[in-house]
């Protein structure tokens, strides 16, 4: 008899996927909800964009491409990484058009560590993180990151043993939107170089920065500091996800290290073989947009949700993104998840802070949504909290 459980590996069984699924679950029994749920922009995919990627269709641009991607798209982006990061200017540095940042990190992880390794992540993070690791046989190792949710080389230390790789950092971060300064980036930079770690830094909201931030001196570009600010040897992860809205299109880049990034394109050959065709040529006409507008909007939306959560619930003013992290007011006595039940039996939808922490005390909320449906959803958490 065909029994399906002898073919799936303890490497898949160790994955465990309830936490979100359960969130989606309560979506898909929702009829109209108010959802602040969700983690991808609220714009469409920029006219131009669209119509350089049907454009790439009609000229037959369908075939595999070259692994490491077209090279035109290359040298748009290494332009613009020269133009963003001097100490990179001078730089050999690998780069990799890659299938979304979630490509790049698989890619990235399956290359850089295994079995007997140790990868520190922060708490909490993104839910992808500690799976791929699980899945590349590495061990996740938690940095608790509470109550202001910076990644610090002081919570970074005690958690250093021989066997630890790497970190993952995430700047602004989902699920917080928490903002690293360029002074903190200076200093993981430095313990990751002290500590012959290397560092991983997904920037895949780099372009959602709503303060004003200190750049390097040099660098041509407004947006958040990263890591890569101070070093040539950070693994950098770039996508066009959430800056472009292009979430289904699956694109992103790895840049850095070039013997590692030649590594992943060794595997991205035996995987993904390619970003696709028609995206990277679309790619390239998303460069061109000018995502200000969009941007600024989101910025407005932040300004609303902490102005209306503030003295109510404990929120660290999230820089970036859109997402903020409000905890549960202790005096009502409710877990991350039990605030999340009654404010679901409501019609609103939010995600409990333990699908991204090993804490269950927060909750995510993310404004990528019109202004209406995030005021609705404001007004009921501030009711919910009473
Ligand atoms: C922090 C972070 N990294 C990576 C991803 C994956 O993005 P992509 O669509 O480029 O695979 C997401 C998506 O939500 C994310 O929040």
């Amino acid at each position: 008899m065909f029994d399906p459980n002898r073919f799936i590996t303890d490497r898949l069984r160790a994955i465990d996927a309830s936490g979100i699924r359960r969130v989606f679950d309560l979506a898909a029994k929702l009829k109209n909800p108010i959802n602040l749920s969700i983690g991808q922009p609220d714009f469409d995919v920029p006219q131009p964009v669209k119509d350089a990627a049907a454009a790439a269709i009609r000229k037959g641009l369908n075939s595999y491409t070259v692994t490491q991607g077209i090279a035109e798209l290359h040298a748009t982006i290494r332009g613009k990484l020269r133009d963003e990061l001097p100490l990179w200017r001078s730089e050999d540095f690998g780069l990799l058009v890659t299938s979304g940042v979630s490509g790049g990190l698989l890619l990235a992880l399956m290359t850089c560590v295994g079995p007997g390794d140790e990868v520190l992540i922060p708490d909490p993070c993104f839910v992808m993180y500690r799976h791929l690791i699980t899945l590349a046989g590495a061990k996740a190792v938690h940095v608790d990151t509470y109550p202001d949710f910076q990644l610090t080389p002081e919570r970074l230390a005690p958690l250093i043993t021989p066997r630890t790789k790497m970190l993952m950092f995430n700047s602004p971060s989902n699920p917080t939107g928490v903002v690293s300064t360029l002074d903190r980036c200076r200093q993981i930079a430095a313990f990751c170089d002290q500590h012959n770690i290397l560092l991983m830094s997904d920037e895949i909201y780099d372009e959602f920065c709503y303060e004003k931030v200190e750049r390097p001196a040099g660098s041509g570009v407004k947006r958040c500091p990263s890591p890569a600010d101070f070093s040539p040897n950070v693994l950098l992860l770039r996508g066009y996800s959430k800056t472009y809205g292009m979430t289904g299109w699956r694109l992103g880049y790895a840049a850095g290290p070039k013997a590692l990034i030649e590594q992943m394109t060794k595997l991205q050959q035996y995987s993904f073989v390619c970003a696709p065709s028609m995206v990277q040529w679309a790619g390239l006409m998303a460069h061109e947009q000018d995502m200000t507008p969009y941007i600024d909007a989101y910025a407005r939306k932040r300004d609303r949700v902490v102005q209306a959560l503030r003295g109510t619930f404990e929120l660290t003013t999230p820089g970036g993104a859109f997402y903020a992290f409000p905890k549960v007011p202790d005096r009502l006595g409710l877990t991350g998840a039990k605030f999340v039940e009654k404010a679901v039996e409501r019609g609103l939808l939010i995600i409990p802070g333990n699908v991204f922490s090993a804490r269950d005390t927060h909750f995510r909320i993310s404004y990528a949504c019109d202004e209406k449906m995030l005021d609705r959803g404001l007004e009921l958490l501030l009711e919910l909290a009473k």
